[in-house]
């Protein structure tokens, strides 16, 4: 979904979608299915499950916030993909007041894990979700590229807050309740039934180059993404992301 006429907002969402996109394309392949069911859990107003009802298949959207869902509602209509999309308004915590277990071939939970009470009670309820070898496409803050960025800020010892808070929180005023080490993650994911098949940093450098530098050099913003796809798979760098994805399958058996 890199969108031409904002090269800005691509950089925060390229390597996810380039990932997501080709997931559900095998999906399609595999299952013999065009249209895959999809579930976006905290999906907001649609960043995602709008491009992905683009791609022809069926998206609810579960969130808590009236206000996304209205928002959600407009953006299907203006995309044409209204009668794809579903808004629910309903919590992770709660997901199955409002949609049925494993009914799913895909779920997304995208920047959602950082505000849910017990991720790991969220995570498992967003996993009951899929069908037996349905994908999860888990997008959450990782504490690195925070410290990171408040380190280059000049904010050192929030920054050491940072990183010896369980929560990864740099202080007070931190607007994000959680953050999570890829070790973390991928265990959540794994004690919850799902085998992890990939992990990718987001946003490695995109939010520590200073703006100017991409918004005034000719080609910047095409070589930062390039240079994020080229490094989002690279272990070393997942420690700085400021974003991780997981990409899992559900066990057939589980
Ligand atoms: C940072 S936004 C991400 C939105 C979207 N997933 C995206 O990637 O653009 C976080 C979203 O999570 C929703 N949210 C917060 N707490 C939640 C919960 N307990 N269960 C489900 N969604 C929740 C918010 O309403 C908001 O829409």
């Amino acid at each position: 979904m890199p969108d031409p006429m904002r090269p800005r907002a691509s950089l925060r969402t390229a390597v996810v979608w380039d990932v997501l996109q080709n997931t559900l394309d095998h999906r399609v392949k595999t299952t013999g299915q065009a249209q895959l069911d999809v579930l976006d859990t905290g999906g907001g107003s649609g960043h995602f499950a709008v491009p992905v009802a683009r791609l022809g298949h069926r998206v609810t959207v579960v969130d808590p916030s009236p206000n996304a869902l209205f928002a959600l509602e407009r953006r299907a209509v203006e995309a044409d993909v209204a009668d794809r999309i579903q808004g629910v308004q309903g919590d992770a915590l709660g997901l199955f007041d409002v949609v049925e277990p494993g009914g799913y071939d895909a779920v997304l939970c995208h920047g959602v894990l950082e505000y849910v009470d017990d991720p790991a009670e969220g995570l498992r309820n967003v996993i009951g979700a899929l069908r037996p070898s349905g994908v999860l496409s888990l997008l959450a803050a990782g504490l690195g590229g925070a410290v990171l960025s408040r380190a280059l800020a000049g904010h050192f010892a929030e920054a050491r807050q940072a990183l010896a808070d369980p929560e990864g929180r740099w202080g007070e005023g931190d607007p994000v309740p959680r953050r999570f080490t890829v070790e973390q993650l991928t265990a959540l994911v794994q004690r919850a039934g799902v085998r992890v098949s990939a992990v990718h940093g987001v946003r490695i450098f995109a939010d520590l180059v200073p703006g100017a530098l991409v918004d005034t050099e000719p080609g910047a913003v095409a070589d930062l993404l390039r240079l994020e796809a080229a490094a989002a798979e690279v272990p070393a760098f997942h420690s700085i992301a400021t974003q991780l994805h997981v990409l899992g399958e559900k066990e057939a058996e589980a």
